[in-house]
């Protein structure tokens, strides 16, 4: 009976079926190609190489785009598909001629299917040449990639049956879960986890298992999103997977069982977050552990379940030795206002708290420090310093007081410093002052400055997240961006797995 239905929903869904009608046509194309075609060989042993036999191809229905320009699009208006259909599918695009020019050419086709199965876009993997290593389709009325997880048309019943869903990073990951025997994986598609597909994984599975590499890239992807509030109905948790290593690249090295192991393991988000918070102090200090108490007591305030709450006020006090009624004292008292533009009276500032917003010293703002302390002590031998690597302007400052003056002296000598900083209270010079008697044992340089590069790295990182979240993602610049954020991901597991080596 559709005599009621309004004749607007009766043309959308009549377009749908026109682009779907495109894809399916596409998929079509494309795994036929992967199977027959010549051109393909180097395709099919670069599977063979990942080692999908031929069940998995049919499974995820693999294909491979050829190299020409329009093979794809003159086959599809061959079959009677309009233009439209094709380029509003985001198959292909019109050129100067009003000509059809497809968008994947030479590429391995996976194709993504929404939850009735029907295929509405594609992940395709370069092979050979340049652009980026995975291009997705662009947006469309039938592809949002905020509400679509690769891989969950199949896996859902098995994230039904098993009562978890795992999420990783690619859809190679995705299929490396399948050839593990536990198909319960599935893949954001070219974008950051978000609140859209959690509502889609909620309906199948209450937990979900972030699975990333150790690496930060894979842990700050997991928590982007996530800062302000833990999802209360959703058991969220987080596998982390030994550094640089990926599912995929764990199933291909025969360590299938370290994989599900990880994820067996998997801890609450919340939990993680405590964990990685934590390790930015050092616990061995009374004023640490302090701050350290101070900046995870409002995570752990934040979750609704006050017997939770409880659990975490224990295991806060167990990592620090904080006595368990400090730690609850911590956890009621209002946080420090998060922006220094609130009106100051609202609140009286803690009397305990000398430095009115106490800065917690991070990993990174400890090893500027220790830069400092190497310069001052003449141990940086001909080291060229980058001052990039200083991510606090307060110790650039303090940089660029000592950089010159110990430029100037011979290797071991040490810079007088009552001649250069006497009676000099601008706050660089009196870190410096402060640095300088400090009695610890110096750090290793090789290790200190990894740190830094790493530090600088990051940064770049977060610079270039930041730009391109502004960029059209179908623009040939997203491209060119993606895949300088990828080089630069590589380059910091590059300069960790120096440090790590040293
Ligand atoms: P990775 O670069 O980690 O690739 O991208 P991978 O999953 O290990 O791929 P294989 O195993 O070498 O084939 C992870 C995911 O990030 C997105 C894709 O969704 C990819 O699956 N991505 C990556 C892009 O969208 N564009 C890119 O250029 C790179
Ligand atoms: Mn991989």
């Amino acid at each position: 009976m559709t005599l009621t239905e309004d004749p607007d929903a009766q043309k959308r869904r009549g377009k749908r079926e026109a682009l779907i009608g495109a894809m399916r046509a596409a998929v079509e194309f494309y795994t036929h190609r992967l199977k027959n075609a010549d051109d393909a060989s180097s395709a099919r042993s670069y599977l063979r190489s990942r080692g999908y036999n031929g069940d998995v191809v049919d499974h995820f229905q693999i294909g491979y785009s050829p190299a020409a320009w329009e093979e794809l699009a003159k086959h599809l208006v061959q079959q009677g598909i309009t233009k439209q259909a094709i380029t509003g599918a985001g198959l292909a695009g019109t050129g100067r001629n009003n000509n059809l020019i497809d968008r994947f050419r030479g590429r391995l086709m996976f194709p993504i299917y929404d939850l009735r199965g029907d295929p509405v876009g594609f992940g395709a993997r370069q092979l050979e040449g340049d652009g980026p290593k995975y291009l997705n389709s662009s947006e469309s009325i039938i592809y949002h990639k905020s509400r679509l997880l690769y891989g969950l048309n199949w896996s859902k019943a098995a994230i039904v049956t098993n009562g978890e869903a795992v999420v990783v990073e690619g859809y190679t990951d995705v299929i490396a879960f399948h050839l593990a025997g536990r198909p319960v994986a599935v893949a954001t598609c070219g974008t950051a986890l978000g609140e859209d597909h959690l509502d889609l994984l909620r309906r199948f599975s209450e937990r979900v298992v972030l699975a990333f590499d150790a690496d930060e890239a894979g842990a700050g992807a997991a928590l982007r999103g996530f800062d302000k509030a833990v999802p209360g109905d959703l058991d969220l948790r987080v596998a982390t997977l030994s550094q640089g290593r990926d599912p995929a690249d764990l199933v291909a090295a025969g360590d299938t069982d370290e994989m599900l192991k990880s994820v067996a393991e998997s801890i609450p988000l919340l939990q993680f977050r405590i964990e990685r918070d934590l390790a930015k102090y050092d616990l061995h200090e009374a004023e640490a552990r302090g701050r350290a108490v101070r900046a995870v007591a409002p995570l752990i305030r934040q979750h609704p379940d006050p017997v939770v709450r409880h659990e975490y006020a224990v295991l806060l006090t167990k990592r620090t030795g904080v006595d368990l009624g400090v730690v609850e004292q911590a956890m009621r008292s209002r946080p420090a206002p998060a922006r220094s533009d609130e009106p100051p009276d609202m609140e009286p500032p803690p009397e305990d708290a000398a430095p009115r917003s106490p800065r917690r010293l991070t990993g990174q703002a400890k090893a500027e420090l220790e830069l400092l302390r190497l310069l001052l002590a003449n141990e940086m031998g001909d080291r060229v310093i980058d001052p990039e690597w200083f991510g606090e302007e307060a110790h650039l400052r303090a940089y660029e007081i000592i950089g010159p003056v110990v430029a100037a002296l011979e290797p071991g000598e040490a810079p007088d410093l009552g001649s250069l900083l006497a009676d000099d209270e601008r706050p660089p010079a009196v870190l410096l002052r402060r640095i300088a008697m400090e009695a610890r044992p110096l750090e290793s340089v090789g290790s200190v400055v990894n740190r830094l590069k790493v530090g600088a790295v990051d940064r770049r990182i977060e610079r270039e997240r930041r730009a391109l979240d502004g960029v059209d993602p179908a623009s040939q610049e997203y491209s060119e961006r993606f895949a300088e954020l990828i080089a630069l991901e590589r380059e910091r597991r590059r300069l960790r797995e120096m440090g790590n080596e040293s």
